[in-house]
């Protein structure tokens, strides 16, 4: 086959559509010649005077003259058009393929006419477009960065697929593959039914008697919703009739979704509206994320943002840092199984934690907010939970994971948790095996990675359960799990972790009991809508902990900060370093001890962690590494090899960035020995979107000889929304760059 850019390109139907092809292959060079063949003579005059195309020739001269057709005609006339290329002498040796948005009736026209399908033949649809038609409106970038849907038959000849593929990427289109019936499905959800709102929206407003008045008068949301009203009608008439099957079940869905709405603002049922808003309102704002995970659209791409940190100080002044993150996940998930409507404040509006939320509103749940860290929950019960309509897709967030493991096995319905690269690397079996124990059916994928598939509709029994690994996440799934399950359920931890679920099952009048390191539940209990406050996180909190002991001449108050004894190894570890850390107006929050955190400038030394304080500051390790590299002396920490299976492979990471910055780490199996006292080099770094990696080298940056460059740390979100913003206000000097 000749090259594309040595190929003639004939493009039958000038309008919108095929003149924006033959206008973008003729700027870019694509092809050798573009023809155009329009049965409106005046079409292809203009055409050719404005250089859309280099010529236009009658159909059969243009078919033979091209070796690839693109036919842009409307869609009732296909069939016609078909037939007229079927008596081409020769037409079998060409590459035809075509722009239209419904495909059903595609098929019938092509079988109609040629018997079989073409080989050759590879059906095409631009989802792009404009209001504006006719030749004069041809854009030459129309496609650009656009979808293009191929829908390729099974026995298609796949050199013709490729230049048509090639075709559409040179006009610089995004080109992606469907399957035919899905593509007319999806089409008729997304682009037809709109289209048909549009239009019948505005002929109702426009056949009112004072309709003047209201064109006059409407503005914003009149003028965003019936934009696609201006489009060409006949091309849409005939979408319609080609898709009717399609578009009728789509507007069936719709208007029996809209009757419900119209009686709930009939009877002023707040509760459904705000349920359909707010739904409504974050599918809107996540709408990109949400197409991410569907396998017919690309993963979007997501911004590179990369830290710079310069030597600063020294730090001051009063900061409230973030809602706790583990708190945030366990109010959201409880709440919504409550009977009765949950108030939380305090909560974290950052990637994990909201990622838990949408996830309930996934499967029915309505949740107001958030607003500034207030959500409302209308809680529908440890058995009212729906169906999500896809796979709940859990971002970063292995919490999430687990914790829904945990409270989805004995759900009714099947469902599947899906997440982002870095946690679909995450081991799940250490949950899936004991949900397995309780006769849960799991499916993950090799080596016990996501995505987790639950079967539901399976009865769990109570099991008595030792952890081989200290991880309240766990710990905290089981229990969860325990609520659904026969009987008891025992859970016994080789070392404390957060205790969180227990306090908060038991703030929303589920009795846990708790007995040296076990924890029980009993099954077939219920919760009790509460009120949460949410503390600030002691895991973000611990960022400024460190900076403000590293930076002479420092002094912080951290306030309202969670210092449940679970939580604080934080604290221990930098008092044992020598660090300067008081309490003040120590208090309990709803169940969760709370204080105001004091730091002072002090010189740490190197000390040997006690192992019992790992799982008490898991999450701290990465900045307690910071730490140890301004203490004098050497840090050592054993017991810890869990952080090889968090976010990232925080030994691993801390110890690369660490050495590029000219300090002396060894790295153990389950630890790391850090040799401090020697000023850090400046020097680039990578977090492997690993957010607290990120955070913990900005803070490496205070005292560090110069600049540290910090790659990958748009994850930071997962946790710390406002991390630069408060870093700036306490006396850091960062910079943030970003790019696509
Ligand atoms: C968490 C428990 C910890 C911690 C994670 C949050 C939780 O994980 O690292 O950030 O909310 O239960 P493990 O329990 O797996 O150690």
């Amino acid at each position: 086959m000749k090259p594309l850019s040595k190929q003639t390109l004939a493009v039958i139907g000038l309008g919108l559509i095929g003149g924006s092809v033959a206008t973008a292959v003729k700027q870019r060079s694509l092809c050798h010649r573009v023809l155009g063949v329009d049965l409106d003579q005046q079409a292809l005059k203009i055409a050719k005077a404005i250089q859309v195309i280099d010529d236009y020739l009658p159909f059969a001269d243009a078919v033979k003259a091209a070796d690839i057709i693109v036919l842009a005609v409307p869609m009732l006339g296909m069939q016609q058009v078909l037939q007229s290329l079927a008596e081409v002498e020769g037409w079998q040796d060409k590459i035809i393929t075509d722009v239209g948005s419904a495909k059903g009736c595609l098929i019938d026209a092509t079988e109609a006419v040629f018997g079989e399908w073409p080989e050759n033949f590879i059906p095409g649809h631009p989802i792009a477009g404009s209001e504006k038609s006719g030749v004069t409106a041809a854009n030459p970038d129309l496609f650009v960065n656009h979808k293009v849907i191929l829908t390729p038959h099974a026995m298609v000849n796949h050199q013709a697929l490729s230049c048509v593929r090639q075709l559409w990427q040179g006009m610089g289109a995004d080109v992606l593959q469907m399957d035919i019936q899905r593509h007319d499905e999806v089409l008729a959800v997304t682009s037809h039914l709109p289209h048909l709102l549009a239009f019948s929206l505005v002929d109702t407003l426009a056949t009112e008697r004072d309709n003047q008045d209201i064109f006059r008068y409407a503005a914003g949301g009149f003028r965003d919703f019936t934009r696609i009203a201006a489009s060409d009608p006949t091309m849409w008439h005939d979408i319609f009739v080609a898709n009717k099957g399609a578009v009728l079940r789509a507007l069936n869905d719709f208007t029996a979704d809209l009757c419900k709405l119209q009686k709930a603002v009939e009877t002023e049922d707040s509760q459904y509206m705000l349920g359909v808003f707010t739904r409504a309102k974050v599918a809107r704002e996540h709408f990109s994320k949400m197409l991410a995970r569907r396998a017919y659209v690309e993963p979007m791409k997501q911004q590179e943002i990369r830290y710079i940190s310069h030597p600063a100080g020294p730090l001051s002044g009063e900061i409230r840092v973030p809602g706790d993150k583990s708190i945030s996940h366990r109010s959201i998930m409880l709440g919504s199984l409550a009977e009765g409507v949950t108030e939380i404040e305090g909560f974290l509006e950052g990637e994990d934690s909201l990622a838990t939320l949408q996830a309930f509103r996934d499967m029915g749940v309505v949740i107001e907010g958030p607003h500034q860290g207030k959500v409302t929950i209308y809680g529908v019960g440890l058995h009212g939970l729906k169906q999500p309509p896809g796979p709940l897709y859990l971002g970063n967030s292995g919490t999430a994971m687990r914790l829904f493991a945990g409270l989805l096995a004995a759900q009714k319905f099947d469902v599947t948790l899906t997440g982002d690269a870095s946690l679909s690397g995450r081991p799940m079996n250490r949950v899936a095996v004991p949900l397995q124990k309780m006769g849960a059916v799991i499916n993950t994928e090799d080596e016990g990675r996501p995505p987790l598939r639950i079967e539901g509709g399976n009865q769990l029994a109570g099991i008595n359960y030792t952890l081989p690994m200290a991880s309240a996440q766990v710990k905290s799934c089981l229990l969860l799990a325990g609520m659904y399950a026969e009987g008891k359920t025992t859970v016994a931890e080789p070392a404390p972790t957060r205790d969180h679920t227990e306090r908060m099952l038991t703030g929303f009048g589920y009795p846990v009991e708790v007995n040296g390191n076990t924890a029980t539940i009993q099954g077939g209990g219920q919760l009790s809508a509460c009120k949460i406050e949410v503390p600030a996180d002691i895991s973000s909190a611990a960022f400024f902990m460190v900076a403000a002991s590293i930076v002479p001449g420092s002094e912080l108050l951290i306030k309202h900060v969670g210092i449940n004894p679970t939580r604080i190894g934080v604290i221990n570890i930098l008092r044992l370093m020598g660090g300067d850390i008081t309490l003040e107006n120590e208090r309990e929050v709803g169940g969760e001890p709370v204080a105001d955190i004091r730091v002072r400038a002090a010189q740490l030394k190197g000390i040997d962690v006690p192992e019992d304080q790992v799982p008490l500051a898991i999450d701290e390790f990465p900045v307690l590494c910071i730490a140890a590299a301004n203490a004098q002396g050497t840090t050592t920490v054993r017991g810890a090899s869990e952080l090889r299976v968090k976010e990232s492979d925080r030994i691993q990471a801390m110890a690369d960035g660490l050495e590029v910055l000219g300090a002396h780490v060894e790295t153990t199996p389950d630890g790391i020995i850090i040799k401090g006292g020697q000023t850090l080099q400046s020097g680039q770094v990578d977090s492997l979107g690993d957010h607290r990696i990120a955070m913990a080298f900005a803070v490496a940056g205070l005292r560090a000889r110069g600049a540290i460059e910090i790659a990958n740390c748009a994850n930071v979100a997962t946790s710390f929304p406002n991390f630069i913003e408060l870093a700036k206000v306490t006396g850091f000097d960062l910079a943030v760059e970003s790019a696509e």
